[in-house]
């Protein structure tokens, strides 16, 4: 809805701009026009005061460290629900009621099973490829095994894939874990919930029964709530641009993995617990911290800061409370590499450039740490983000797909190359 237009002047131009109010939070001015009007692009490379979309699905405040999924703060859906509830709540815009639940729950579980034909797709990997590189072939190779859902323009299809993404998911991600420790892969069992399935296939060996712990599995599903969508960041961004040219959504999702891999975004979780090890122990501290400060040093403190939280990021909180509870869980009274991230974020977060510059944890900071308690290896950090996150992935690619104005998302830019001149003839070259 435009709430009022606000003015522009450029040289001798005067625009009129709409101004949009949402359900909370910062205005947008509409420079659809501006182009036509003036002649000029915006420019904001870094989409830093870009609403590049309309959407109801999630909301930040980044001053007040405020996370919503559809209005619910997420320390209130970690706290009481499951990661299924908010796939339902994410994609649909409501809570599911019991029945809903069960429904949605049977259909997941009953989508769980991948081709068997990508069983021998794996078989053409190196055993020692990155977990993400499978990830990212074999989600995009979905769309050369389940042609039946690969058409958007069909609301039964877009379904179809939507609940075989969510549910392949943990599959995929497991077959990539079992297949680079060389062991078999583990079929899903429909009469597990949805996260201690995934732990099972994980971590079942054909030599003897598998019994899930309940405080690990409900611990890594309230992870995977925390990790389940973000508003607009580079990986949702991604899919979202990939899907605005009617790309099938196997492929949209494949390219959001990608996006997450790069350590600033996702493979942040993989690159925090490394850069821990590389401290390795709390005096060490102090060198790193001065390297983080260091302008001439491209090092930074990984799992510290964020685009939008300019205070403590939820979930972090909620990340610290899990590490903790998976770690007494386990029995592990006095892991080093906690110790040296309890003391890393007291000193940082005392420090003025840290204080000055707004940067604290991140969800990055405290997940490795507990994951690999749990036992996964580092290169697995990151797919396990990708799975919990692909449920925001195909929410706001379907908001997209659903929404009647939306277009193909064509940028432009400023350009500082060269002028038009004109061809040289390799002769006259010098
Ligand atoms: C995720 O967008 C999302 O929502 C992402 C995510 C999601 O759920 O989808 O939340 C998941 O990606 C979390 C972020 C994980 N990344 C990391 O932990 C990597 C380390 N963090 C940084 O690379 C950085 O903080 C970013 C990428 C997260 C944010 O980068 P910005 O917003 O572009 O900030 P910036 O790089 O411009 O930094 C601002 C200043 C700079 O100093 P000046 O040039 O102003 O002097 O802060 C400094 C930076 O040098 N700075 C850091 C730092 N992060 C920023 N200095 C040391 N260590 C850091 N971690």
């Amino acid at each position: 809805m435009t709430a009022h237009t606000t003015t522009l002047k450029i040289d001798d131009k005067v625009v009129d701009l709409p101004v949009r109010e949402g359900t909370i939070g910062p205005a947008v001015v509409d420079i659809g026009k501006l182009y036509a009007q003036t002649g000029m692009f915006t420019y904001d490379p870094g989409f830093t005061s870009t609403a590049a979309c309309e959407s109801k699905i999630t909301y930040i405040d980044g001053d007040e460290g405020v996370l919503l999924y559809r209005g619910y703060p997420i320390e209130q859906l970690a706290e009481h629900g499951d990661f299924l509830e908010t796939c339902y709540l994410l994609l649909y815009g409501e809570l599911p009621t019991p029945t809903q639940k069960a429904d949605f729950d049977y259909r997941v579980t009953r989508h769980t099973m991948v081709h068997e034909q990508m069983m021998r797709f794996f078989q053409g990997f190196r055993r020692d490829a990155h977990p993400m590189a499978v990830m990212v072939a074999s989600v995009g190779a979905m769309s050369a095994f389940y042609h039946d859902s690969t058409d958007i323009s069909d609301p039964y299809q877009r379904m179809v894939a939507s609940m075989r993404m969510i549910a392949k998911m943990p599959t995929l991600a497991a077959m990539a874990f079992k297949y680079s420790i060389g062991q078999p892969f583990v079929y899903p069992k429909n009469d597990l919930d949805y996260t201690s399935n995934f732990l099972r296939m994980c971590f079942a060996v054909p030599c003897e029964e598998y019994k899930v712990n309940p405080v690990l599995s409900r611990a890594l599903d309230r992870i995977f709530i925390l990790h389940a969508d973000h508003e607009q960041n580079a990986s949702t961004s991604t899919v979202r641009l990939a899907g605005s040219s009617g790309a099938n959504p196997f492929a949209c999702i494949a390219a959001g993995i990608a996006c997450l891999w790069g350590p600033a975004h996702g493979g942040a979780n993989e690159a925090a617990l490394q850069m821990l090890q590389e401290i390795g122990h709390v005096e060490n501290i102090p060198k790193y911290i001065a390297k983080a400060k260091d302008k001439n040093d491209p090092f930074r403190l990984m799992g510290f800061g964020h685009r939008v939280y300019k205070n403590y990021d939820p979930r972090a909180k909620i990340m610290q409370k899990t590490c903790h509870e998976v770690l007494g869980e386990l029995g592990i009274k006095d892991d080093p590499l906690l110790d040296v991230a309890v003391e890393l974020e007291r000193i940082a977060l005392s420090d003025p450039y840290f204080v000055e510059k707004k940067l604290y944890p991140n969800i990055d900071f405290y997940s490795g740490i507990t994951l690999k308690a749990m036992g996964f290896p580092t290169d697995m950090f990151t797919v396990l983000f990708a799975l919990a996150r692909t449920v925001g992935w195909i929410g706001q690619w379907k908001e997209m797909i659903e929404d009647p104005s939306q277009r193909i998302g064509r940028p432009r830019q400023i350009y500082t190359g060269a002028p038009r001149r004109d061809y040289v003839a390799m002769a006259q070259r010098r």
